[in-house]
């Protein structure tokens, strides 16, 4: 496929060999030189509709790293605002040159239609709530760096699953790999019907982490949220925000993640946020590689190189 949209529609061995490139990629981040030549020429355009500190900074310096040129389009200051569509604001960027679109947008299936409308790759940085396919994928680099592999690890994914895209692409990731998954949040937070993507349902959350390997928390999105949602951020805190004396329910080794942004003190405790069970750093860089991998795999590497 010339497009990372999501993880739905990606084989295991994909998945397998888009990991197994990234470690490579990490293995470059640790030299003094963290560049390579692979790229050179390349223009690679960031068109983020919405916000984004961790993806969009960990994609240019993918970018840079793999020394393709970068391009940063300012959504607010450009012609966006005066009505001019997604489509043909990426057929702009084409005629200028772009070889690959990473896009963000608030809209499901926007970097689909983006992808189905220009010749070039499109990475999908998140698409509303349905699917950010890179940061599953750094989660997952992530666990198999931590725990040594991803087949049979039970992950407990804590939070706002309705409104996450990082839940769903990890569903669709951590089932194919062969890992447990374990969804928990109060039942307003969790789509009817989940169990059908091969998961657990969990309404509690002591019971839900009984035993798992990976608690990965999710931050509660206050910008998707309808008014009047239930339960309120005070009560949401007490029964699924968690802290230090929770972790003794997990494995003893338990591994703590979350994407990003934090909201401290809300879904996790300041002091596991950079305790030693947390990874959170962690993932942010293994963020480059991943992103590294995927540039390298859509637009210039082969299966043989
Ligand atoms: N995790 C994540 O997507 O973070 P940003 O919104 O900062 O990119």
């Amino acid at each position: 496929d010339k497009d990372l949209l999501g993880l739905e529609n990606i084989s295991k061995s994909e998945i397998e060999l888009i990991l197994e490139t990234a470690k490579s990629m990490k293995d470059i981040l640790k030299r003094p030189i963290k560049k390579v030549p692979t790229l050179r020429g390349k223009l690679i355009v960031n068109l983020f509709y919405e916000p984004s500190t961790r993806t969009s900074s960990s994609f240019g310096l993918a970018a840079k790293s793999l020394s393709a040129d970068t391009m940063n389009l300012s959504v607010k200051s450009s012609s966006v605002t005066k009505g001019e569509s997604l489509v043909d604001t990426a057929k702009t960027l084409k005629a200028l040159g772009a070889d690959a679109v990473v896009i963000r947008h608030g809209i499901p299936g926007s970097a689909k239609l983006l992808a189905e409308t220009i010749d070039m790759p499109v990475l999908n940085a998140g698409d509303g709530a349905h699917e950010h396919p890179t940061q599953a994928l750094l989660d997952m680099y992530t666990i198999k760096e931590k725990r040594g592999k991803i087949e049979g690890q039970k992950v407990a994914i804590v939070g706002d699953i309705k409104h996450s895209r990082v839940a769903r692409s990890n569903i669709w990731g951590l089932t194919k790999l062969g890992a447990e998954v374990r969804l928990i949040g109060p039942s307003t937070l969790i789509p009817v019907g989940i169990e059908q993507m091969g998961v657990k349902v969990y309404n509690n959350l002591e019971e839900g982490i009984e035993g798992v390997d990976v608690i990965n928390l999710l931050r509660i999105q206050r910008e998707r949220q309808d008014k009047g949602y239930f339960p309120t951020i005070r009560e949401y805190t007490k029964r699924y925000g968690l802290r230090k004396e929770h972790l003794k329910l997990a494995k003893n080794d338990v591994t703590v993640m979350h994407p990003g942004p934090i909201n401290r003190g809300i879904e996790i405790s300041s002091d596991l946020a950079y305790g030693e069970e947390a990874v959170i750093e962690e993932q942010v860089t293994n963020g480059v590689a991943i992103r590294m991998s995927l540039l390298y795999l859509l637009l210039g590497g082969s299966r043989n190189e």
